[in-house]
């Protein structure tokens, strides 16, 4: 009994020490919940940057997301603007089918506008070997009617009518080839004939004025291989402008020279008049530039002449001659014995 009372009553000592284990017990569990607290807090830290790195992941994501939709944007645009870009070429392709067909309408009209104003001188032109026919006939019908025929004499004033026939027959058939659309057959060219046709067709409108013609014509026989009506123009228009120059100019004269340099033609035509303003030097060969009174030039003429020049694989251009006058040189590809052969 005494015994189980001495288990039922631990001793002071059990008893301090069994509170000394609880306290210890205590102060490891408030360790132990310190540390879960500590931990814990670490745990929401890492929690909350896990939130804003998710956060930034979905920004991201939506960043991507949206520089994908620009991609896909940037891509339609593309394909959009190469459409475009067809379509432009497509239109330029047109456009320069259309300027090109104008060009050519260009050069017609020039034409009949050069023929239109050679009218005038063509009548002038044709008049005189109708005179001089006259002139002719009427001596052999005078001497038939006095009754003084001498076959010798009426012979050779018919030599002379006939001549004068010959020569307006020339001016027509002339006029006619010049007047025909444009045919662009290129064929070996000789520029002598080609200039000497041009001044037949001007001699009357450059004699009526008082204009002198000087030749300087090189020793060989120059040829390019082109179209003889259209350099003809070229140089009806040449002629044709310095015509106009020297109106009120006291010495009235025109210089055709022509030289060769190897591979090269250059044919030079300068005036005695007023020359060509510097400033102006650059706007001559534009369509319809013109420093004449309205209904007087179409300011076509340098133009188409500028394109046909270029058509020939040439250039022309304004000489310089400092107050002497105006002077245009062009420069042609001479035609190779070579290539007449082939
Ligand atoms: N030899 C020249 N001397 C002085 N000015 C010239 C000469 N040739 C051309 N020009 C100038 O260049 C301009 C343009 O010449 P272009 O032949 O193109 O037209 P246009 O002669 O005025 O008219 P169109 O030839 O249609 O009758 C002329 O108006 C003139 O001002
Ligand atoms: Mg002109």
């Amino acid at each position: 009994m005494d015994q189980r009372k001495a288990e039922a009553k631990p001793s002071a000592a059990a008893l301090r020490e069994e509170i000394a284990r609880l306290e210890q017990h205590v102060a490891q569990a408030e360790e132990r919940r310190r540390a879960l607290i500590h931990i814990m807090g670490d745990l929401n830290e890492s929690n909350r940057k896990l939130g804003e790195q998710r956060k930034a992941m979905l920004h991201i994501l939506e960043d991507s997301h949206q520089s994908n939709q620009k991609l896909g944007d940037s891509r339609k645009a593309m394909i959009h603007i190469m459409g475009d870009l067809r379509e432009t070429t497509q239109e330029m392709e047109r456009r320069e089918q259309e300027l090109r067909e104008k060009q050519e309408q260009l050069v017609q009209a020039g034409k009949l506008a050069t023929l239109g104003e050679l009218t005038t001188g063509v009548a002038h032109e044709l008049n005189n070997p109708l005179n001089n026919i006259g002139l002719f006939v009427g001596n052999v019908l005078d001497q038939i009617r006095l009754g003084r025929f001498d076959a010798e004499a009426a012979e050779r004033e018919l030599e002379n009518a006939m001549e004068q026939v010959r020569k307006a027959t020339v001016i027509i058939s002339h006029l006619r080839t010049f007047g025909r659309a444009a045919s662009v057959t290129f064929e070996p060219a000789d520029i002598d004939e080609v200039i000497e046709h041009s001044l037949l067709l001007m001699q009357e409108q450059l004699r009526l004025r008082g204009i002198e013609v000087v030749l300087d014509l090189c020793a060989e026989e120059l040829v390019v291989f082109g179209n003889p009506i259209q350099l003809e123009q070229v140089f009806v228009n040449l002629l044709t402008n310095a015509r106009d120059a020297l109106e009120d100019a006291r010495t009235k004269r025109i210089w055709i020279e022509t030289t060769r340099d190897e591979e090269l033609i250059t044919i030079r035509f300068s005036d005695s008049g007023p020359g060509i303003p510097r400033e102006l030097e650059q706007r001559i060969f534009d369509p319809f530039f013109t420093t004449k009174e309205v209904g007087a030039g179409t300011g076509l003429g340098l133009s188409i002449t500028y394109s046909i020049v270029k058509e020939h694989g040439g250039e022309i251009a304004v000489e310089q001659r400092d107050g002497r006058g105006a002077g245009f040189w062009i420069e042609l590809p001479a035609l190779l014995d070579q290539e007449t052969l082939a």
